[in-house]
């Protein structure tokens, strides 16, 4: 895909272990969420993808993108460890615009946990900016519940 970058791959379902390796070690997995379904489902969604970056054969950054048809989304932005400040970050964050410029994607949010300053920083230094919005949620796989 020449358009995302010339290293820029997207993942196919044989690159699912080595991703869900590379986010637990950028710290991204979460005991309540699951790693192979959210990597299955976007790979195999008509309107998402996972970006991978690989060097020496292995997978060194990857991004997950999708467009719900009013907005596009990056998620799992995950740099390995031994590659950070090198530019990875920046480049897996362009090939998620481009991504979803392709797609018709009119604009790009991502969510970021409050306490991850690291990222927070990160993604100003890209002239993204902090927007006053309150994330509001529920989970739909254990039951509607009451409300
Ligand atoms: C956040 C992360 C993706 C950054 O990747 P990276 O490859 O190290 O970042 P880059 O080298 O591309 O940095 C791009 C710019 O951001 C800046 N930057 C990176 N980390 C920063 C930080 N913590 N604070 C301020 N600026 C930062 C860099 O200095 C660089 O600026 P420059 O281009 O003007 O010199 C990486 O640290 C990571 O994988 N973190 C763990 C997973 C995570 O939290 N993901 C985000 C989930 S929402």
């Amino acid at each position: 895909m020449s358009e995302l970058g010339h290293d820029i791959l997207v993942a196919t379902p044989k690159d699912s272990d080595a991703i869900i390796l590379l986010w637990e070690a950028c710290g991204l997995t979460r005991p309540w969420n699951d790693a192979s379904a959210d990597f299955r489902l976007a790979v195999a969604g008509a309107k998402s993808d996972i970006l991978i970056l690989k060097q020496g054969g292995q997978i060194a950054a990857a991004v997950m993108v999708g467009f719900d048809g009013h907005r596009g989304w990056a998620y799992y932005l995950a740099v390995d460890p031994d590659n950070r400040l090198a530019g990875l970050g920046r480049k897996m964050m362009k090939a998620a615009e481009q991504w979803l410029e392709q797609h018709s994607a009119p604009k790009i949010q991502l969510m970021v946990r409050e306490d991850n300053e690291q990222a927070i920083g990160f993604y100003k230094a890209l002239g993204y900016e902090v927007q006053p919005v309150v994330t509001i949620g529920r989970r739909l796989d254990q039951g509607l519940g009451a409300g």
